[in-house]
């Protein structure tokens, strides 16, 4: 029931600008073809063709079987990978459906019996530990307190395929991304504030609406700057809000690995719009991600990195 009703609000919740005040840096002098631009980037020691993945939403019901199908469906068909969401319904007796050899999720209140479990029975590639302790502290249901450093050495130190901590919304600071390095954290998504906001959702079920708690945490804008500095120690990632190519590649620009979209492919979904709608859509995307890098007079993900500048500074 609580995973229909995140889906219901998720729908409603407005995506912000992502990014807004980040401009690439255009220059026209080119001696290339779009076809040269090469899309390709890594981490969690995987190649991927292109920098944008299906971040972790559905498990747990009859209608996120259906979803879960669905988004393998769009994600094989375009060759992205794609990670499901929390595994946790299938812990104890349940069998929905999570597609293997993709990427698993997990909350980072579960023991690493859960994980090791997870990693068993769907065999991913790369398993995500989120994090989100607002939602934690404002859901009735939720937990009240959190081990999650003591959690996160634990699964550092035991668990044998590439990790990835995530936030689910709201962004992270330059603290957290500082522990998280010095805990040995190899790979972080960022799950900015500038979409889905589970505050807001967790007050929708509640018929409550707490203004005031919206806004907690971090646009992407502001976590990708707090990740600024640790970026060649640590592979990032980048999501929240995202919905178009433009986003995209300025995140790139700033030095993500690689893209999260959620909200913006389950809205599709319950805008009745075809796998093949949607597939026709990213692909697009795709396109234009090439042609925004082939505007910075880039051919790949190295040669673009740092071709970003803020609005307030003096234009490069
Ligand atoms: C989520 N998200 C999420 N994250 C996670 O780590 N485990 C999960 O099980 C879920 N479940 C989930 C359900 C639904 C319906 C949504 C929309 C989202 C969070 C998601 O991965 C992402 O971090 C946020 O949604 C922010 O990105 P968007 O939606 O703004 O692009």
């Amino acid at each position: 029931m609580r995973k229909i009703e995140h889906i219901k609000y998720a729908l409603l919740c407005e995506k912000k600008e992502v990014l807004e005040n980040v401009f690439l840096e255009y220059n026209s002098l080119i001696d290339f073809g779009i076809e040269d631009v090469d899309l390709s980037t890594s981490f969690c020691d995987i190649n991927f063709k292109y920098p944008i993945y299906i971040n972790a939403m559905t498990g747990g019901s009859d209608e996120s079987d259906n979803i879960n199908k669905r988004l393998y469906n769009i994600a094989k068909k375009i060759d992205i990978f794609m990670f499901s969401g929390s595994y946790s319904p299938n812990l104890s007796e349940n069998s929905y459906y999570y597609p293997k050899k993709m990427g698993a999720n997990l909350g980072l209140d579960k023991s690493l019996e859960d994980f090791k479990k997870c990693i068993l029975e769907l065999e991913p590639r790369i398993i995500q530990a989120h994090i989100n302790p607002i939602q934690e502290l404002i859901m009735h249901e939720g937990d009240r307190s959190f081990n999650y450093k003591e959690k996160i050495k634990d699964l550092v130190a035991n668990i044998d395929i590439p990790l990835i901590i995530k936030e689910t919304g709201y962004g992270m600071s330059k603290s957290t991304i500082d522990e998280l390095v010095k805990l040995g954290v190899k790979t972080i998504d960022l799950s900015s504030n500038d979409g889905t906001n589970f505050s807001r959702i967790e007050d929708m079920r509640n018929n409550k609406n707490r203004e005031h708690l919206y806004n907690l945490g971090y646009k992407l804008e502001d976590s990708m700057i707090n990740a600024s500095e640790y970026i060649d120690k640590i592979e990032v990632l980048a999501s929240g809000g995202i919905s178009n190519s433009l986003e995209i590649v300025k995140a790139l620009a700033m030095g993500a690995k690689s893209v999260g979209i959620s909200a913006y492919i389950l809205k599709k979904i319950y805008n009745n719009e075809s796998d093949d709608d949607i597939i026709n859509d990213l692909n697009e995307m795709i396109y234009e991600i090439k042609l925004l890098i082939l505007s910075t007079n880039s051919k790949n993900l190295t040669e673009l990195k740092g071709k970003w500048y803020f609005r307030n500074r003096s234009v490069k």
